[in-house]
């Protein structure tokens, strides 16, 4: 059942506007007919799709109104996941295949928003691109790599904050705000942009230069945190955001886990992936781990196609991070149903970066449920790995995301994959948003160019 926290209260629809009236009602007594009051006040009215029919806490499983439920669970405070009445999703691989593969949004009757809703800039509809010098070394039949970098931003980012920022414009928000390791930052104020509100991000020092740069080009307002103790970090970024939103109310939180709509966008990685798979279950999905919120979007979906009747089983995810900074892997590889926050984390890897990740259960039984599992490399492998990938198969895969490509590389040799396996890679970002890392990292004795 879903509670509204205005029980006396109807929404009529107001007319010629995109808003509710809302009635409230005093109950009469028995025998005498209620009293209706036309409030002054309107409400937004969310447009969602039929088949979205709330948002439910992971923790006490609650269902809400997203009208009125907007971020973490007004009974709990847990995450917020929606839920939709799978009976009544019409669509079918078939239907899909009749639609142009242009947008995340040609799968909007499993999102909670309709594509004419949407705040869109194309996002999604990303290639998946054959690795054959990869597979050769891994091993396996085929490794398809998800080129997230063709996103307008440049990162998978784009998926999330289009859903988030439509939930935004659909709740009336004016500014929104959010803290981040550097790219949903600057997807933030390129979806905000779109929508004609006000952005506030808030980056750690260590972010990198573009993801600051495209974040003012933008429009929005950046405040980059001041490390602690010398110490760059997240949680520097996320204190200031807390600070700033208890003096700002009105703000509306695009940040992750807060509203529950970024890993609903990220959940379409994994569609399109089964769809480009022809719904083949591939049999490995290596995904750069920081929050998880693209893991557990993916998994999500994955579980929504078993459902569907599209596909006959998960497709097993595997959580990649840096060793400098590997809270899953290592409650991964304890048995442990949460991570144990780390102190002191040392990787160039900006996005998985994340010492404290809130959702780390939520991960963790997505890499069981899925028969998956978890695998840290060091930044030395990482950044080895993306050049690997640049010079041999073509292909840019940024710093952060390249821990999936040497996470890959592991796990084949240890012989987690067999030879007529397809194993998929999660480029989660574009390789120009690291071109300093990864440049550096070529060092002045590995190169082949005379002129350098
Ligand atoms: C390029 C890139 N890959 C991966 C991640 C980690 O994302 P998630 O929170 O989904 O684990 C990030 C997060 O900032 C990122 O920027
Ligand atoms: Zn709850």
């Amino acid at each position: 059942m879903i509670r509204s926290r205005t029980p006396n209260c109807q929404r009529v629809p107001s007319p010629g506007t995109s808003r509710w009236h809302v009635v409230s009602f005093l109950p009469g007594e028995s025998g005498i007919a209620p009293t209706f009051k036309y409030d002054t006040c309107y409400q937004t009215y969310v447009q969602t799709t039929s088949a979205f029919h709330g948002v439910r806490c992971i923790d006490c499983e609650e269902l809400f109104d997203p009208e009125t439920a907007t971020h973490r669970c007004p009974d709990c405070g847990g995450i917020l996941d929606p839920a939709y009445d799978y009976d009544a999703i019409d669509l079918t691989p078939e239907t899909l295949e009749s639609r142009p593969f242009d947008s995340m949004w040609r799968y909007e009757e499993l999102l909670p928003f309709p594509k004419d809703a949407a705040v869109t800039l194309d996002e999604g509809a990303t290639a998946l691109v054959e690795c054959p010098t990869l597979a050769d070394e891994m091993g396996v039949d085929r490794v398809l790599l998800k080129d997230e970098g063709r996103n307008p931003t440049g990162t998978f980012k784009d998926r999330g904050q289009a859903a988030a920022m439509t939930a935004a414009v659909q709740h009336g928000a004016t500014d929104i705000a959010l803290a981040s390791a550097g790219n949903a930052g600057q997807a933030a104020a390129a979806y905000a942009a779109r929508a004609g509100l006000d952005a506030h991000v808030f980056l750690p020092q260590r972010a990198g230069f573009t993801q600051k740069a495209q974040t003012e080009v933008h429009g929005a307002t950046l405040d980059v945190a001041h490390p602690i103790d010398g110490d760059s970090q997240i949680g520097n970024a996320g204190d200031a955001y807390a600070e700033a939103m208890e003096n700002n109310p009105d703000w509306y939180s695009n940040k992750t886990f807060v509203t529950p709509y970024r890993h609903e966008g990220k959940k379409t990685m994994a569609l399109e992936i089964l769809e480009q798979c022809d719904w083949e279950v591939p049999d490995g999905v290596v995904y750069p781990t920081g929050g998880g919120v693209g893991l557990i979007g993916m998994h999500k979906a994955a579980q929504e196609c078993v459902d569907l009747g599209w596909t006959d089983e998960l497709m097993p995810m595997y959580a990649a991070q840096s060793s400098g900074c590997a809270p899953v892997v290592d409650a991964y590889e304890r048995g442990a149903d949460r991570h144990e926050p780390w102190e002191q984390i040392e990787t160039v890897c900006g996005g998985i970066a994340i010492p404290d990740p809130g959702a780390s259960p939520w991960i963790l039984d997505a890499l069981r449920e899925s028969d998956g599992g978890a695998v840290a490399t060091s930044d030395e492998e990482i950044l080895d790995s993306a050049i690997e990938i640049a010079r041999k198969e073509g292909l840019e895969v940024g710093a952060t995301c390249a821990a999936a490509v040497s996470g890959a590389l592991k796990l084949a040799e240890e012989g987690e994959f067999d030879s007529d396996d397809t194993v998929v890679i999660l480029n989660t970002g574009a390789g120009n948003k690291d071109i300093d890392v990864l440049r550096s990292h070529l060092g002045d004795t590995n190169t082949t160019s005379p002129e350098r």
